[in-house]
């Protein structure tokens, strides 16, 4: 058995600040992940520009809010590599490589490119990019050869596209170039919006990592809890109350049974069970909140990361290319 470390990478879109949807959907893995397997996380901005590239004046300071999100969260630039993806150009030229391999018609039938293209009416996505945003993803992910990738549910048609483009790649090139890729889901955390529906930037709906506490206890006075409980004597039920799956993730077990048994038995109204759910998101934001504070106050911080960061991915980068490149057949010119 090899004794190599199990690596993982993964990357996100820097499309706006980070909430907690992003944090117990993804980051949370990404945070146990490093300390446990030889980790890449990165940030994805040529993905952006897939959808977005009509404007990108806010990309640049997207990327950099999003990487501080990420060290505030506690990923730690010396127990993983944190980088730019447009910083390491290899991942542009297996996204080529892998768009020779890769028929169209497998990135045409990809649910999220149908379901996209039909339901986001404000942006042209019509264009190459978009359709080849698969291809540039298995890219990313095939060149770290990691056996598992920790992302969203959303990300699974993007995961078996991967496999199959690495299927192809290794049936055509040599057989074990690139190990098959698990998606790594976080054991379902489920977290609704401030109106029920999924949190998500574009519902306007959202917690989000660096807000003010003073917003944040606004959000959460806003919080739609058990529509049928319109007074405290009316009994409640947890299970229908988006509230309660936040005291699932935040709350003690016994904060919890009490909750539960307050609303059941409609002696806690929900004006307390939020001053519970605030309390202990207080203690959750305040340490993540007080790390972002010194990372705004030293930018340089972050660039650092990125530097150091991107300076170890081109290393990994490169050698997966060279033996890419060999593979493939293309001409090898010595001292280049
Ligand atoms: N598609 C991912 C998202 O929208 C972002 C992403 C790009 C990614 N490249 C990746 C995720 C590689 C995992 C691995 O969240």
């Amino acid at each position: 058995m090899s004794t190599e470390r199990l690596r993982t990478a993964s990357g996100m879109r820097p499309t706006g600040p980070l909430h907690l949807g992003h944090y117990f959907g993804v980051l949370k893995n990404w945070v146990q992940l490093q300390h446990e397997r030889e980790s890449f996380f990165f940030v994805a901005d040529w993905h952006a520009l897939t959808s977005d590239f009509a404007n990108t004046s806010q990309l640049r300071q997207n990327s950099l809010e999003m990487v501080k999100d990420w060290l505030s969260v506690g990923l730690d630039p010396e127990q993983c590599t944190i980088f730019e993806q447009s910083a390491v150009k290899e991942h542009a030229e297996l996204s080529l490589l892998l768009s020779m391999i890769t028929p169209v018609s497998w990135l045409e039938r990809n649910p999220t490119y149908k379901e996209q293209q039909q339901q986001i009416s404000d942006k042209d996505l019509s264009n190459t990019g978009f359709l080849c945003y698969p291809v540039l993803m298995a890219a990313d992910i095939l060149m770290y050869k990691p056996q598992g990738v920790p992302v969203g549910q959303d990300q699974l048609p993007h995961m078996e596209l991967t496999r199959e483009i690495a299927r192809r790649f290794n049936s055509f090139y040599g057989e074990g170039t690139f190990p098959e890729p698990e998606a790594l889901l976080t054991p379902a955390a489920k977290c609704p919006g401030l109106d029920g529906r999924k949190m998500s930037k574009s519902y306007n709906n959202g917690i989000f990592l660096r807000d003010a506490m003073d917003d944040v206890a606004q959000k959460v006075r806003g919080m739609f809890t058990d529509p049928a409980r319109l007074r405290k004597s009316d009994p409640g039920n947890p299970d229908v109350c988006n509230l309660f799956p936040y005291h699932v993730l935040l709350s003690s077990d016994e904060e919890r049974r009490e909750i539960c048994e307050g609303c059941r038995g409609a002696t806690l109204g929900c004006v307390d069970c939020k001053k519970i759910f605030l309390k202990n998101l207080g203690a959750f934001l305040n340490p993540l909140q007080e790390r972002r504070a010194h990372l705004d106050q030293h930018p340089e911080l972050v660039m650092d990361v990125l530097a150091s960061g991107c300076a170890r991915a081109r290393v990994r980068a490169a050698q997966t290319m060279e033996e890419v490149r060999e593979k493939v057949g293309l001409l090898r010119i010595a001292g280049l």
